[in-house]
C-alpha cells in the first residue's frame, strides 16, 4: 500500500523519482506527488490519479532538484485527492512521504492542533511531518528530530524526509513497512521495493525493522531500533530490469500468465531430482523440524489463501497430514488451540502482507515446531522472520491480480506435501509418481495457455453480464474460488464460487439465463457428481461454460459450451486448470475496457491492515 521513492545525487533526480513511482504503481495509484530540493528550497507537485498525470505536471512546471522524495498513494485516511497526496509539508521547507498507518494519529493531531499547527489534509501522515517540524524548532538536527518523532509513533511506517536547511541529506526510517536503500555511483536512493530502482542500480541494502538511515551522495549511516550504529550487508539483484517490464505484451497480467511455464520450470529446477533431495528446498533446519510435524496450519490472504486451500486437499489426501487453512486477518485476531507438532506455514507473493506477517509474529506457542514461508521475495520480512523458506521463482509480478505467483506457490506446496509426506512414511514409489507429473507441468501449462484464442471467444459471452457463478468439487473448489476472484478483481463482474454440491442449498435460486456458470471439470473421481450438478443448472436455463478434457465426455449443446483442455494427471490438475480461468478473466476485462493491471480500489502489496 503506497510506494515511496527518494533520491540524492549531483544531478536532477526528477526522472529517477517518476520512473521509480511508475514501477511502484502496483502498490497504489489513486494520487501521486513529488518534492524536489535545490538551492532555492523545496518545490512540490501533486496530482490526483495515476503517476502519468504527475509526470505531465512535473514536466510542464520543469521542476528539478538534486534531492527528492516521491509517493504513489492507496488511500487509507482521507479520500484520494491532491490535498491528501504525499509528500506532506510543514513550514514550507520540510517534506515527508509515508507508507503505512499511524494508529495513534488522532491523539498526536489533537496535541499538535493545541500547539497551533493547522492541518491541510485528512491523512494520518500529516501528524508526522508537523511533529518533525516541532522537533526541529526545539533545536534538533533533522536525523535526531526524526528519531525523536519515530518513538512517538504507533503503527507501521516507512518514511522518507528532506529539509531545506540540510539539503544534502535524505532521512529514511523503516518500521513495519518495507524500505530498501539503493546504492549508486555518487548518488543513492530509497524505495519501498527494489523494483523501483532497477533502472539505476542493482545494489541494495535492506533495512531491518526499526532502522533509521541518513543518506548522502557518498555515504549511508544506519542506526538500529535502539539507536546504535549498525552495519547492513549489500545485496546484488540477480535479474535484469526488463524482468519487470511489459515487453511485447499489452498488459503485465497477460505477460505474467504466459510466463507461467518458465516460472514453474524455475521453481522446480534442482528441487525435484529425487524423493530424498526434496527436503533441501526448505533450508538446513527442515529435516529436524519436519520430523516433528504432526499437523499443518496454513495462513495467507487473497490468492495466496486459495493456494493454501488447495494444499490442504493435497496434504490430507497424499501425505495423510491434517491441515487447517485460514485467512490471516481472521487467524490473527482469534484465540486458537494449537495442536502439538504444528508446522506454521505462511504463503505470500510479496512477503510483506500486514495480516500474514502479524499472524507469523504471533506464533509463540511451544506447540509450533517451526515456521515456513512460501514466498516470492527473498528479501521480504516474511522470509527473514521464518526459520524455513521455500522461494517460489516467479520473478517480479506487477499485475495486481496474481497469476504466476499462484501457480508457483501451488508447485512449491506440492513439493512440501511430498517432502513432509516422505518423513511420514509416504512410499518413494508414490512420490516418484507425483514427481513425474510435476515434470510434465511446464508443458501442460503451455498447452493450456495455447487455448488463449478459444477462451477469448468464450469471454464475449460474459461482457454484458453482472453476475457469474464458478463451480468446482474437491480440490477444484479452491480453483473455482480463484477463478471467481480473478474475474471480480479485474472485470468488476460479481463472481462467486461454490463447491458444486452446495448448489442446491442456495445459489441455484440465482441461476437463470443471465447468470453464466463456469464449471471446472477435470476428469477426476468427482466428475460424475459434478455432471449431475451441471444438469441442475441447465434445467433452470443457466448457461454453462465447462472446462474439461475429452475423456470427461461433456458435449457441446444448446446452452453448454465446452473448453477442451489437455488431459491432465489428477494431482496437478488444479495448477493446470487455473490457467484458462486466468485467461478468461483477462479477456473479459479487456473487452470491458477496465484497467487490467491496476484495477480500481485495489493494490498488490497490502502492507496495512
Ligand atoms: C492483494 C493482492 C492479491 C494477493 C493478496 C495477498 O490482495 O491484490 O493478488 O493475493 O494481496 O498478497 P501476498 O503478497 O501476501 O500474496
Amino acid at each position: 500500500m503506497c510506494g515511496i521513492v527518494g533520491a540524492i545525487a549531483q544531478r536532477n533526480v526528477t526522472n529517477i523519482l517518476i520512473t521509480g513511482l511508475k514501477r511502484l504503481e502496483y502498490r497504489g495509484y489513486d494520487s501521486a506527488g513529488v518534492a524536489l530540493l535545490d538551492d532555492n528550497g523545496i518545490t512540490r507537485v501533486r496530482r490526483q490519479g495515476k503517476v502519468a498525470g504527475l509526470e505531465d505536471a512535473a514536466h510542464e512546471q520543469s521542476v528539478t532538484g538534486f534531492t527528492g522524495i516521491a509517493h504513489t498513494r492507496w488511500a487509507t485516511h482521507g479520500k484520494p485527492s491532491e490535498a491528501n497526496a504525499h509528500p506532506h509539508m510543514s513550514g514550507g521547507d520540510l517534506a515527508l512521504v509515508h507508507n503505512g498507518i499511524i494508529e495513534n494519529f488522532q491523539a498526536l493531531k489533537d496535541e499538535l492542533e493545541a500547539a497551533g499547527y493547522h492541518f491541510q489534509s485528512q491523512t494520518d501522515t500529516e501528524v508526522i511531518v508537523h511533529l518533525v517540524h516541532q522537533a526541529l524548532d526545539q533545536g534538533l538536527a533533522l536525523f535526531d528530530a526524526v528519531s525523536a518523532v519515530a518513538k512517538k509513533l504507533e503503527g507501521a511506517y516507512a518514511l522518507g524526509v528532506i529539509h531545506a536547511s540540510e539539503p544534502h541529506k535524505l532521512i529514511a526510517v523503516r518500521s513495519g513497512s518495507p524500505l530498501v536503500i539503493g546504492l549508486g555511483i555518487d548518488e543513492n536512493y530509497i524505495a519501498s521495493d527494489q523494483l523501483a530502482l532497477l533502472p539505476v542500480t542493482n545494489r541494495f541494502i535492506f533495512l531491518e525493522e526499526g532502522d533509521q538511515a541518513e543518506i548522502t551522495v557518498d555515504g549511508i549511516r544506519i542506526v538500529d531500533a535502539s539507536g546504535v550504529a549498525a552495519e547492513r550487508s549489500i545485496h546484488e539483484f540477480d535479474g535484469t530490469h526488463e524482468d519487470a517490464e511489459k515487453g511485447e505484451y499489452r498488459h503485465y497480467m497477460q505477460k505474467e500468465i504466459f510466463e507461467q511455464p518458465a516460472a514453474i520450470q524455475k521453481t522446480l529446477e534442482e528441487r525435484i531430482d529425487s524423493p530424498e533431495t526434496l527436503i533441501n528446498a526448505f533450508g538446513e533446519k527442515a529435516p529436524a523440524i519436519f520430523d516433528q510435524v504432526k499437523t499443518v496450519q496454513i495462513v495467507a490472504c487473497g490468492t495466496s489463501y486459495h493456494a493454501g486451500m488447495v494444499a490442504r486437499y493435497w496434504l490430507e489426501d497424499i501425505a495423510g497430514i491434517p491441515c487447517q487453512v485460514e485467512v490471516a486477518s481472521e487467524f490473527r485476531y482469534r484465540n486458537h488451540v494449537v495442536p502439538e507438532g504444528t508446522l506454521f506455514v505462511t504463503i505470500s507473493q510479496s512477503g510483506e502482507t500486514a495480516d500474514t506477517l502479524a499472524a507469523l509474529r504471533d506464533t509463540a506457542s511451544p506447540n509450533y515446531v517451526g515456521r515456513l514461508a512460501i514466498c516470492n521475495v527473498d528479501s521480504s520480512s516474511l522470509v527473514r522472520e521464518s526459520e524455513l523458506v521455500f522461494l517460489t521463482k516467479a520473478g517480479p509480478e506487477i499485475g495486481v491480480a496474481s497469476t504466476k505467483a499462484f501457480t508457483t506457490q501451488l508447485t512449491g506446496l506440492l513439493i512440501l506435501v511430498l517432502a513432509l509426506g516422505r518423513r511420514k512414511g509416504l512410499a518413494d514409489s508414490e512420490i516418484e509418481k507425483v514427481l513425474a507429473e510435476l515434470r510434465q507441468l511446464p508443458n501442460l501449462i503451455e498447452q493450456a495457455s495455447a487455448l488463449d484464442k478459444p477462451i477469448e471467444s468464450l469471454s464475449e459471452a460474459f461482457v454484458e453480464k453482472h453476475h457469474t457463478l464458478f463451480l468446482g468439487r474437491g480440490v477444484q473448489y479452491p480453483v473455482a474460488l480463484e477463478g471467481a476472484l480473478k474475474l471480480k478483481e479485474i472485470s468488476y463482474i460479481h463472481a462467486e464460487a461454490y463447491p458444486a454440491g452446495e448448489l442446491k442449498h442456495g445459489p441455484l435460486a440465482l441461476v437463470d439465463s443471465e447468470m453464466p456458470v463456469v464449471a471446472v471439470a477435470p476428469n477426476d473421481e468427482l466428475l460424475e457428481k459434478l455432471k449431475s450438478n451441471l444438469q441442475e443448472v441447465r434445467a433452470r436455463g443457466g448457461e454453462l461454460f465447462v472446462f474439461a478434457d475429452k475423456n470427461a465426455h461433456v458435449k457441446e449443446s444448446e446452452g453448454v459450451r465446452v473448453l477442451n483442455m489437455p488431459a491432465v494427471p489428477e494431482t496437478i490438475a488444479p495448477i493446470v486448470y487455473t490457467v484458462p480461468l486466468q485467461l478468461l478473466s483477462y479477456h473479459v476485462a479487456v473487452l470491458r475496457g477496465t484497467d487490467v493491471d491496476q484495477p480500481r480500489n485495489l493494490a498488490k502489496s497490502v502492507t496495512v491492515e
